[in-house]
């Protein structure tokens, strides 16, 4: 793994030599928010970072990466060229210029103004993106739940919460995004890894809705998406049953 230290002895080379030095100054971190949470980006599949609230962990957790850099008051311009560089130059598991151009610029923006920083978003970054499942709770009827994905693109669904009343239920679950997703049950408390068994699931789409007949018990479910990474991004919520 690269660390961010090392790194930063070579961007002061870079900066010498001028092609790295300096930070972008257009830079829309509030729209790098939103790239960091979509599933073009899918650096939230990878990546724990706090203020974006992913979970997931193959790659380096992003808070920690920095926490060093912040600590010892390091400017976010250089911490903002680490995260270029690293979408530049990443090594695999992470595919290289997953965003390129002024995209590129922004989710590295967003990175520097973010990890290791503790706090509320304040401004632009704070109504960037609707926190994901921050939506009314689904609320099973006649038999029928339905938890739609977010239609934006950000892998999360509409909502974190749902409730039903126990016995059959058919839980549909629309998708307007284009991006691929389903709506799989377990068992348990809703979770960014799996805990419980698994009682049923969607087929995965990409568009329309997507449909499974489950037999539901009192007690508590997590539904979740299982294309990989989704999850760990935040793609899951918690459904009661009474
Ligand atoms: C498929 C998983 C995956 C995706 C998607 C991914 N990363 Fe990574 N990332 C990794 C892994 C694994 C590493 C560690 C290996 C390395 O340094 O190349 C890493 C390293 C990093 C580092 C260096 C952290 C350190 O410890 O110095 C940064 C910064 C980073 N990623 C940012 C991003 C950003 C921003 C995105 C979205 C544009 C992204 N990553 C997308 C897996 C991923």
């Amino acid at each position: 793994m690269r660390r961010a230290l090392p790194l930063l002895g070579a961007l002061v080379l870079l900066a010498g030599c001028g092609t790295g030095g300096k930070a972008p100054s257009t830079a829309d971190p509030a729209n790098g928010k939103k790239l960091f949470l979509s599933s073009n980006a899918q650096c939230a599949a990878c990546h724990v970072l706090a203020d974006a609230g992913s979970k997931g962990t193959v790659g380096p957790n992003l808070d920690d990466a920095f926490a060093g850099d912040r600590a010892q008051g390091f400017k976010e311009s250089r911490i903002e060229n680490v995260v270029l560089d690293q979408i530049r130059e990443a090594n695999p598991p992470m595919p290289k210029n997953l965003v390129s151009g002024a995209k590129r610029r922004d989710v590295a923006a967003y990175v520097a103004a973010t990890a290791a920083k503790p706090g509320k978003d304040t401004g632009l970054l704070a109504s960037a993106v609707a926190a994901p499942g921050a939506g009314k709770p689904a609320v099973e009827k006649a038999g029928k739940l339905s938890i739609a994905a977010n239609a934006a693109g950000q892998l999360a669904y509409e909502t974190n919460k749902a409730a039903a009343t126990a016995g059959p239920v058919t839980v549909e679950m629309p998708n307007m995004s284009g991006v691929g997703h389903n709506l799989a049950l377990e068992t348990g408390e809703g979770a960014a890894t799996p805990k419980g068994t698994k009682i049923g699931a969607t087929p995965i789409i990409s568009k329309g809705v997507a449909k499974v007949s489950v037999t539901l018990k009192p007690g508590t479910y997590t539904f979740f998406c299982e294309v990989p990474g989704h999850r760990q991004a935040g793609m899951y919520g918690t459904l009661t049953v009474k």
